[in-house]
């Protein structure tokens, strides 16, 4: 069997959820307290055991590229100063082979995938997205790339991450309608839509940002239609990899920070800076403060 050693990043989107924070810098680079988003998700796969990454850059996604190369000047400097704890934060993420690529067009998440295509040759490989942070307040919890990893091993299938959502969220997301009750969290799928209306979701169980997909993927994406919103959807095409080989769904129960969004990413810059050393004690005296004066300010009504 081969061994999952891949990984690829889309980070080619237009982050349009953040503007103006996003019209020369990369969404990616946004900081959750002092720690860019796709260095979380680099971690995760190190902490995997993935070997090899691929970024999927756009237009303005030079700062990704630089912030993992080594930074020799400020490297020098922290050292002459005798900056060591410093020093060690910025040599974090070394170890890993960063890759990047670039796609020419938004096209879609599925297009951006096909980027990677001769980087990942004839293997299974993980796409992760930057969007969703997972379990980074519980670094004792089994990464979910890692979980994904371990189902192959099992199944020799591809597998992808899903989590129950509230039901009127399911347009945001790809639907899986499950066949049966699965099977410690695993399920077998009868079909994948991509933002479904409500009314028309097969189940509440939603794709979040972590896949594991075998290699003949690619030749389905190469002639994939744009879907929904005019763009070429991953969705779609493991719907249609669903119909030749079998695809698994793996329900999550971890949490999921989602800071492509707006409040999303307020959430977990409040949740991560009350486990942060430098700040966590602060922030808990201000939480509580403020919460006080909301209260005054707005009373709660009783029923
Ligand atoms: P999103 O749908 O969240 O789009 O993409 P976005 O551009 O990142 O953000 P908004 O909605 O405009 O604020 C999901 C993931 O797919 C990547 C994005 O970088 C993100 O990681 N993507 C999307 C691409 O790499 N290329 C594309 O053509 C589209």
């Amino acid at each position: 069997m081969t061994k999952v050693r891949k990984a690829v990043i889309p980070a080619a989107g237009l982050g349009t959820r953040f503007l103006p924070a996003t019209k020369a810098l990369a969404k990616e680079m946004l900081p959750i307290v002092d720690k860019p988003t796709i260095q979380f998700i680099v971690e995760e796969a190190l902490k995997s055991g993935i070997e090899d990454i691929l970024v999927v850059t756009g237009k303005s996604k030079r700062s990704i590229e630089d912030h993992f190369d080594s930074n020799f000047e400020l490297e020098y400097n922290l050292k002459e100063k005798g900056k060591h704890d410093l020093l060690k934060l910025v040599d974090e993420t070394t170890g890993i082979r960063l890759h990047f690529i670039r796609q020419s067009h938004p096209r879609g998440l599925g297009d951006a995938v096909l980027q990677a295509k001769a980087f990942v040759g004839n293997e299974p490989f993980v796409v992760m997205l930057g969007d969703d942070l997972m379990d980074i307040t519980n670094p004792k919890a089994t990464p979910l790339t890692k979980q994904l990893i371990n189902d192959y091993e099992k199944t020799h299938a591809s597998t992808i991450a899903v989590m129950e959502v509230p039901h009127e969220d399911v347009s945001s997301y790809g639907v899986i309608a499950p066949q049966g009750e699965g099977e410690h969290g695993l399920y077998s799928v009868e079909t994948f839509v991509e933002k479904p209306a409500p009314e028309d979701a097969p189940s509440d169980l939603a794709i979040i940002g972590r896949y594991l997909l075998t290699p003949e993927i690619f030749a389905i994406l190469e002639t994939q239609e744009p879907g929904a919103g005019n763009e070429i959807q991953l969705t779609d095409a493991i719907d249609t990899l669903n119909k030749t080989q079998r695809v698994f769904a793996r329900q999550f129960t971890g949490d999921r920070y989602d800071v492509g969004d707006k409040f999303g990413f307020l959430k977990t810059t409040i949740d991560y800076a009350l486990q942060h050393p430098q700040v966590k004690n602060e922030m808990k005296d201000y939480l509580i403060t403020l919460g006080k004066e909301l209260e005054q300010a707005e009373p709660k009504t009783k029923d």
